[in-house]
């Protein structure tokens, strides 16, 4: 009770806080709807289900894209930045100012001969807002709140369609953005023009099916007909329809089927159109939307919208300082919206089970998500970090497993080690004295479960090859696994990966006080040196790199095998390097690469590469070859490593290069997919200067590109503040010399009491590295060099 008193007084005083300076202005959802990013740049609010947003047939993965391609309906829910297959779209609904020659069946319904093109540059895009023109001179906006979606289409008063006069029509379509309808059916009622619906569809990355309903309403015009269509044929008769496989048809999930409603002349040019959906049921649907948006006031909801984000993003405050310009707090205000919108909260409409729990979803994916989004979900808004955590356990607690892949009520793709360790671990280290009902022994017994059961398959959950690992040490590349399927790939990649995973889980039992499960993790999260060849040369284009030492495929029989070190870097050679069944050693990322992941063990990797110089000599090697995609989240955590060898300068250094080179403000301004805001959150950290070693309670320290910002921690109501001093914008980037709370600062990171307490960070800065943070006891805690009883490691 007390702490949500403290919640909304604190939201009150953050938003006046701004005194009228909107950080909205800021955020520009339009970053990365093209050149990969898959950004879903629609209407939504932090972490809701419904997710409104123009779908187009062009590069489809969030639904919109600015590319110029052709607008095949507004949809109500989806996923962002994902890499493959587009997620979601579900019933996308569609308006046509008239009918040639007032025709029902002369209006176009399949989705494919709909597609309209978009006046160029009008689309507008505002945290909770969307906006569009279509070439038929129709406008679309839309707003949502947690599981609805209201859309406002104004009309011209002469519809562009041949001897049409205005009598919109608004169809409802049975399908989903990637086709994979295996059933549907929908009804209209004549009387009102709802529309109610259900379908079963595939998920985008991940096995089985979900039924997901939705229910359509409609306000500012007076119904004049409604019926439904099939294929490119409408009539007024039946008021309903079911659509099943039909066993000749090679794609039956695209035959065109939904219904439709048709209206005399809006009064004032506007039809409205509200859609709820839900899991659970139509009528649950229906409930939503009437509950949510009883009376159709789009002012009003965007309105609400608009705060609910200024509300969120507002525990920040920024002053931008000399040289930083619009662009630079756009890239930063931006990157921070774009991670507070996944994963999704479905609480109350998870049909798989019934729990008092949390239940989100679109966990997409944890491989992604852990290097960058929960760290600043957790320093942000740990009310939604926890929550999500129990989500986590109640998934393990229904379903047996934690996922590393999860959306549309679905398992998805394991893409390496069970990664939700990580992120259990970091909330417990960095928030566990404020994580309400959090159930931490269930959270132990998930983990656990990870490093010891081997699942059926584990493609989708746990981890393969659990009998070498725990006999041999690592994975080996033409492992024996009878024991479980899933791709017998990634050997590699998956050795370093479980390794740092059994280290977040010693972490955890250490913590918990399971002292022997402790030391046995502590032991495996080694097992990374297993698979280091420290005779392994590189070559590129036939000139040597001159590094030796990489991690290599190893055999059952512990001899070598080969893998080119660079093969499998994005910018050099990429081929099959996915989830595929003739995929690698390396998952989307070189030996090179995967010879950095040793976030739990720095000391150990800089003494094996050679020593601190050579480390470093390395890391420069590794950015500034091609070797290094920052579009990939594995490439995070280096941009950060030279603090571990005593340059935190580098680091700041290297963070300026790729921001903003890399990460802008411009449509093209994410290198890579978004990952439901992977890239977003990147930016954002790197530019607050706290940049987390994530599974561990350890912020690596580099300057802000801003003169100071300010968290104000949503639960304790206490202010982190970090101030540069001598800030120029550009050239001074070294830290000089630090003080917290007026105290002189030498360590070179710092730890979430930080956010918890509250507290000053002064950051001194010159325009040349200096001595602060470099010695010995400055650095971050290594593994091997931390004294477990009584350092971090141990409590
Ligand atoms: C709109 O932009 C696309 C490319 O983004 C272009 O192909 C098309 O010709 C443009 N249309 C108009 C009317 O300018
Ligand atoms: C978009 O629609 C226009 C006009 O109907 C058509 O010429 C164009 O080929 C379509 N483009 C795509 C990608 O569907
Ligand atoms: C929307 O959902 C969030 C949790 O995800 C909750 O805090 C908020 O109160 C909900 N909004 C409304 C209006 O119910
Ligand atoms: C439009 O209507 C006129 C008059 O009814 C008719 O002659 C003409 O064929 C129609 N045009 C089209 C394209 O349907
Ligand atoms: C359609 O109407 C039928 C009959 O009233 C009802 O049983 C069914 O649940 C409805 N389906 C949807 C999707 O609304
Ligand atoms: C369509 O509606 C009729 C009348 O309510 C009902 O009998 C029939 O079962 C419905 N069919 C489907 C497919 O929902
Ligand atoms: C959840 O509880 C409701 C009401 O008791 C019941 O109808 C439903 O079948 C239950 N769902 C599951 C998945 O157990
Ligand atoms: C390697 O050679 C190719 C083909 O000549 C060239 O395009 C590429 O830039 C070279 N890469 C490096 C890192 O030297
Ligand atoms: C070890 O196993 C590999 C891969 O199966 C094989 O190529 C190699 O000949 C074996 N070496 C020995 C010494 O058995
Ligand atoms: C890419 O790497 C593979 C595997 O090492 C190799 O066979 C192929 O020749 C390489 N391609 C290029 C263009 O270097
Ligand atoms: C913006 O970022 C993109 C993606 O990383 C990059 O390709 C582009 O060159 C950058 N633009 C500018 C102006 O820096
Ligand atoms: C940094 O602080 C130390 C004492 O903590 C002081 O001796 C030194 O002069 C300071 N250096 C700078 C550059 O401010």
């Amino acid at each position: 009770m007390e702490r949500a008193l403290l919640l909304s007084g604190l939201f009150v005083s953050a938003v006046f806080a701004k005194s009228g300076s909107s950080i909205l202005d800021f955020v520009d959802p339009l970053i990365g709807t093209v050149n990969g990013g898959h950004v879903f740049p629609g209407a939504t609010l932090p972490f809701a289900m419904a997710k409104a947003v123009a779908d187009v047939n062009g590069e489809d993965q969030g639904g919109f894209a600015s590319d110029g391609s052709n607008i095949t309906g507004f949809s109500h829910m989806h996923d962002s930045g994902t890499g493959g297959s587009p997620s979601l779209g579900n019933f996308p609904i569609f308006p046509q100012a008239g009918c040639p020659d007032d025709l029902v069946d002369n209006c176009i319904f399949p989705k494919d001969d709909r597609a309209v093109p978009r006046i160029n540059g009008t689309a507008q895009a505002s945290p909770g807002y969307f906006s569009i023109e279509l070439a038929t001179n129709i406008k679309a906006e839309m707003t949502t709140t947690n599981h609805t979606a209201l859309y406002r289409f104004t009309f011209p008063s002469t519809p562009t369609e041949v001897n049409a006069t205005l009598s919109p029509l608004i169809l409802a379509d049975l399908s989903d953005l990637p086709n994979s309808r295996i059933n549907g059916s929908i009804n209209v009622t004549d009387t009102t023009g709802r529309i109610t619906g259900s379908g079963t569809f595939s998920p985008s990355f991940g096995i089985g099916s979900y039924t997901l309903h939705f229910c359509a309403d409609f306000s500012g015009a007076q119904v004049r007909d409604t019926g439904v269509f099939m294929n490119n044929r409408a009539g007024t008769e039946p008021k309903n329809l079911t659509v099943v496989q039909d066993g000749v048809n090679n794609s039956p999930d695209i035959l065109p089927a939904g219904a439709w409603t048709r209206f005399h002349a809006p009064s004032n040019g506007s039809i409205l159109a509200r859609v709820g959906v839900s899991f659970i049921s139509p009528s649950q649907a229906c409930h939503n939307a009437e509950t949510e948006i009883p009376n159709f006031d789009f002012e009003a909801v965007h309105q609400a919208a608009g705060d609910t984000w200024t509300n969120t993003l507002g525990v920040i405050e920024v002053t931008p300082g000399a040289g930083v310009n619009t662009s630079l707090q756009t890239v930063f205000w931006s990157g921070v919206y774009r991670a507070s919108i996944s994963p999704q909260d479905y609480t109350n409409e998870n049909p798989l089970w019934n729990s008092t729990e949390p239940y989100y979803d679109s966990y997409y994916c944890i491989w992604d998500s852990f290097r960058s989004i929960h760290t600043l979900i957790t320093i942000l808004d740990p009310v939604s970090q926890v929550r999500m955590m129990r989500s986590l356990v109640d998934i393990y607690r229904h379903e047996g497993w934690l996922p590393d892949c999860r959306m549309s009520l679905c398992k998805g793709f394991t893409q390496g080690g069970s990664n939700a360790d990580i992120l259990l671990a970091d909330t417990y280290l960095k928030i566990r004295s404020i994580a309400d009902g959090m159930d931490w022994q269930t959270a132990y017994a998930a983990v656990r479960n990870d490093a010891e059961n081997e699942p059926k398959d584990w493609s989708v959950e746990g981890r393969g090859g659990l009998k070498s690992w725990k006999e041999l040490g690592y994975i080996p590349t033409d492992d024996y696994d009878p024991y479980g399927v899933g791709p017998f790939t990634r050997s590699i990649s998956r050795t370093v990966e479980y390794a740092y995973d059994d280290f977040c889980i010693a972490e955890l039992a250490s913590a918990l006080g399971y002292g022997s499960d402790a030391q046995k993790y502590y032991q495996s999260a080694g097992n990374w040196r297993n698979m280091f060849l420290s005779t392994q040369n590189s070559y590129i284009n036939g000139t040597s790199t001159t590094f030796t030492g990489f991690l290599q495929p190893k055999f059952l029989n512990q001899t070598w095998g080969y893998q080119d070190p660079i093969f499998c870097s994005p910018l050099l050679n990429f081929t099959s390097c996915y989830l595929n069944p003739t995929g690698h050693e390396t998952y989307e990322g070189s030996a090179w690469l995967y010879t950095w992941f040793v976030p739990q063990d720095q000391a150990s990797l800089i003494n094996l590469l050679g020593g601190a110089d050579e480390f470093v000599r390395r890391l420069d090697f590794f950015h500034e070859s091609g070797l290094l995609y920052i579009g990939d989240e594995q490439g995070f955590l280096p941009v950060y490593q030279y603090h571990y060898a005593g340059r935190p300068g580098k680091s700041a250094a290297r963070s300026r290069f790729y921001i903003p080179s890399q990460f802008n403000d411009t449509l093209v301004g994410i290198p890579g997919n978004d990952d439901s805001g992977a890239m977003g959150s990147f930016a954002a950290l790197a530019m607050l200067g706290l940049f987390p070693n994530p599974g561990q309670d350890v912020y690596l320290i580099t300057p802000p590109f801003f003169e100071e910002w300010s968290i104000t921690n949503p639960v304790t109501g206490k202010k982190a503040t970090v101030r540069n001093v001598n800030f120029d914008g550009t050239g001074c980037i070294y830290i000089q010399n630090a003080t917290l709370n007026g105290v002189p600062y030498t360590k070179n990171w710092i730890q979430h009491s930080f956010f918890l307490e509250g507290g000053v960070l002064e950051l001194t800065l010159g325009s040349s590295e200096s001595a602060w943070g470099t010695r010995e006891e400055d650095l971050p805690p290594s593994l091997s060099t931390s004294n477990k009883t009584m350092g971090m490691y141990g409590w």
